[in-house]
Parts: structure tokens; C-alpha cells; sequence
């Protein structure tokens, strides 16, 4: 928002983190943003505090505060945001706008619309779609902009915000206004579609390999009709991340409270395939070993849920390297970006900074995470820094018959 020429100040209870961004530093890993970080705070326009009442100058308000899973349940939790929403009401000034970033269960925005207007303020569900990894071009140039409004088609409260986006509305950014419950299901669903996606097409990687047939082959004549399309059809490992998984179970609980069991029945099926896909490849690694990975050294690449991340949070690669040392594996873990938190979060894995190092040694290399640098190996060079003589490739992104002439 300071790019775009806004005045901008961040708010966040947690002092470090404050501290790290005031001083130009990103507390995660995400291309690009350091510089636009940079150049914000030297504009004057952007700046850091831990200090709420920063917030009584502002007329628009973000919150973008995260709504984890519930740890007793599918559900999100909702305490961070009811607790924002709670101490901003004091702070907002007439006619100010709450712009709410955060994903949430249909119905949230209309109870928490009550606190808001009694305020003297007006709320707007603006659900977020940016990508982990291309975050700065996926908020400056969206695929669309989503308004949730108490009464749609139109508010105050949209004007302000048209004004705020209006680089990106002139550049042709479709803008659609609906009610708050829209606006609510539009962002829990696209995130469980994409997960239904992927988890479409590791069923039939299941059935191929029950057939003998080759999901690579399939998915990619099924990217060929458009009426498919051609992304979240990648087969492997499956999704991960703070996101996906627990959107997907939060609308899971919600179509059950919502009295709609079998759009319940269909999530929950999204979430088991995809929570079997690590086994799947403990299986693989198993076989390639001769019948178990037990005693031998495997070699994980890749740790983060997704490449261009270093986000570990419910990441599929942190499970497999887990279920490979449960089952008596001798795990060394490597990522370009991810092992320093893995190192802090599972300390019972072994890490290696480099492929090469990762690789010495070791019995077997899985591919993980399909970072470029991995998906870009020479496999003749790592041939000749292992004895490994097989390679597991989670994420279907190495060509099989260039690694096998590589030996
Ligand atoms: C996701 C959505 O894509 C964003 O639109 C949304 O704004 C964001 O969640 C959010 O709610 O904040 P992100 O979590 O960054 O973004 O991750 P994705 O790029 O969606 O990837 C999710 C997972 O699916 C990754 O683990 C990836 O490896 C996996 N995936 C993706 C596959 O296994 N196969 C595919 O074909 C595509």
C-alpha cells in the first residue's frame, strides 16, 4: 500500500518483529519484498509500532491477523481477530473503515459488523488471494477484488477502499461487491477447490498405479482441455501450508454446521487422500530399499510446503522426513531456504546445508519440496556425490529417463 503512494503504519503485538521490519529487515522469507520494505520506509510513508493507538490517525484499517486451526477441533480460531476487532473499537474514528483481510467462517463478518458500526465505523470483508512465494505481484496486480458489504452493492465504506485500490482498478482489475457471507465462502472456497484439485488428481495417481497406468501422462492430457485448465493438477506429495489445510477443514466443519452434509463428506475426502500421501512415499522409499527404510540413510531435499517459501507449517515434506525417521530412517534434511526453522522445530531430523552434503552418504535421495534448484540437478554430478542408486521423486518433476541413463 506505501508503493502505491498511501501512508501506511504496521501493527503487530509482537515487539521483534516490529523491530526486524522497522529495521528494513522481512521476518519470512518472500521474494521481492525486502526491497518494496526498504523502499517504503524510505519514502517516510511506511513504518512499524507495537503501539495500538497509532491506530486513531488512520482511517482505513487492515486486519490481516491469522485465524489457525483450533487446536480442539477443525474449526479456525477466531481469538486474534475478535481480540483486534475488540481493542480497535475505541481507536476508530467516525466514519473510519475496518477492512477485514484475515479468512473466516461464513457468518463471521455480520457478528462482527455489530461492535464495528456501534463504533461509528463501517466494515468491509476484503478477502486476501495472494500466493505465498509471489505475494508482492499477487497483491499489486490480484485477479480480482472482492468487497463483503453489509448491504451491497455499495457503501462508504467501498468508495474509501476503490480509492485506495485505484492504480489497480484502472489497470482493469475486475471489482465484485456481495454480501459479507459471499465474500466469506468466495475465499474458504477457492482455497478448498484448489485442494480438491490436487487431491483429484492424487486419487488417480492411486488408480494409475493400481492400473499400471501413468498419472503423469494423464494430467497432462487433462491440462490440455481448458475446461480443466492447467495448474493445481501437479500429482505427488500433496498441499500443505498455513492456508489450504485448514481452510479446507474449517469449511468441512462449517458445511456440517451448516446442515449441508454431503458438501461436508466431499471436503473430508479432500483431506484424507491428501493425508496419506506421505506414507505413500515412505512406501516408495521402502521399496526402493529392498522392503524397509529402516537402518538406511535417506537423503530428504526440500523442507518448506511449497518452493519460494520457507514456510514449514503444515508442510507435507516436514511429515514424510518425519514418517521416514519413525520408520528407523537415518534422516539428513536439506532446503535453500526452510532448514534453519526446521532445524529450531524438529531437532530430532538430521540437516546438511548443501545437496551435496545431504546426498553423501546416503542410501536413497527423495525429492520433497521442487525447488528449482533441485528440479535443475545434473544427475551425472550427484551420482557421482552418493552411492545412492535411486531416487524418489515426490513431486513427479525430475525426468525419469535422465536420471536412469545417469545411473
Ligand atoms: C494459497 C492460495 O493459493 C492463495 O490464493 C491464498 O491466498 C492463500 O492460500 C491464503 O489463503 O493465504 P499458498 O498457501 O501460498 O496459497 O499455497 P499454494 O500455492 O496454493 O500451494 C498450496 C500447496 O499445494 C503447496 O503445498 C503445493 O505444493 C501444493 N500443490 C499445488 C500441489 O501439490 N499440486 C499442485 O498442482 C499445486
Amino acid at each position: 500500500m506505501a508503493s502505491l503512494g498511501h501512508s501506511v503504519v504496521g501493527i503487530d503485538s509482537d515487539r521483534s518483529k516490529v523491530a526486524r521490519l522497522q529495521a528494513g529487515e522481512a521476518p519470512f522469507f518472500e521474494p521481492g519484498l525486502p526491497e518494496l520494505l526498504r523502499e517504503g520506509l524510505a519514502s517516510g510513508r511506511l513504518r512499524f509500532t507495537s503501539d495500538l493507538d497509532a491506530a486513531a490517525a488512520c482511517r482505513l484499517h487492515f486486519v490481516c491477523v491469522g485465524t489457525p486451526q483450533r487446536a480442539d477441533g477443525l474449526g479456525a480460531d477466531l481469538g486474534d481477530l475478535e481480540a483486534v476487532v475488540t481493542s480497535l473499537g475505541p481507536k476508530l474514528r467516525n466514519g473510519a473503515v475496518l477492512v477485514g483481510k484475515s479468512t473466516v467462517p461464513v457468518g463471521t463478518a455480520r457478528r462482527l459488523a455489530r461492535a464495528v458500526s456501534a463504533a461509528g465505523a463501517e466494515l468491509v470483508w476484503n478477502p486476501e488471494f495472494l500466493r505465498e512465494g509471489h505475494a508482492v505481484s499477487d497483491t499489486l496486480a490480484p485477479d480480482r477484488i472482492v468487497y463483503g458489504l453489509a448491504t451491497p452493492p455499495s457503501s462508504a465504506g467501498s468508495g474509501v477502499i476503490d480509492e485506495l485500490y485505484q492504480p489497480m482498478l484502472d489497470a482493469g482489475v475486475p471489482r465484485l461487491t456481495m454480501s459479507f457471507e459471499s465474500a466469506e465462502l468466495v475465499k474458504t472456497s477457492a482455497n478448498s477447490y484448489l485442494a480438491l484439485r490436487v487431491s483429484f488428481i492424487n486419487g488417480v495417481a492411486d488408480m494409475a498405479d493400481a492400473a499400471g497406468a501413468d498419472v503423469t501422462d494423464v494430467a497432462s492430457a487433462l491440462r490440455l482441455d481448458e475446461r480443466i485448465g492447467r495448474l493445481f493438477l501437479n500429482p505427488g506429495l500433496g498441499f500443505g501450508g498455513g492456508c489450504l489445510p485448514k481452510d479446507l477443514r474449517a469449511l468441512t466443519l462449517r458445511a456440517e454446521q451448516l446442515g449441508v452434509p454431503k458438501t461436508a463428506s466431499l471436503l473430508a475426502a479432500v483431506d484424507q487422500i491428501n493425508s496419506a500421501r506421505p506414507d505413500r512415499v515412505v512406501d516408495l522409499a521402502a521399496e526402493a530399499l529392498g522392503g524397509s527404510v529402516a537402518g538406511h540413510r535417506v537423503a530428504v531435499l526440500g523442507l518448506s510446503f511449497k518452493p519460494l517459501s520457507d514456510d514449514i507449517r503444515n508442510s507435507q515434506s516436514v511429515v514424510l522426513a518425519k514418517r521416514l525417521a519413525a520408520a528407523g530412517a537415518e534422516v539428513v534434511a536439506t532446503d535453500p531456504q526452510a532448514a534453519r526453522l526446521a532445524r529450531q522445530e524438529h531437532s530430532s531430523l538430521g540437516y546438511a546445508t548443501t545437496v551435496r552434503e545431504a546426498v553423501a552418504g546416503a542410501d536413497l535421495v527423495v525429492l520433497a519440496t521442487e525447488w528449482e534448484e533441485y528440479r535443475s540437478l545434473n544427475p551425472v554430478a550427484v551420482a557421482t556425490w552418493t552411492q545412492a542408486r535411486a531416487v524418489v521423486d515426490a513431486r513427479l518433476v525430475l525426468d525419469p529417463a535422465e536420471w536412469s541413463a545417469a545411473g
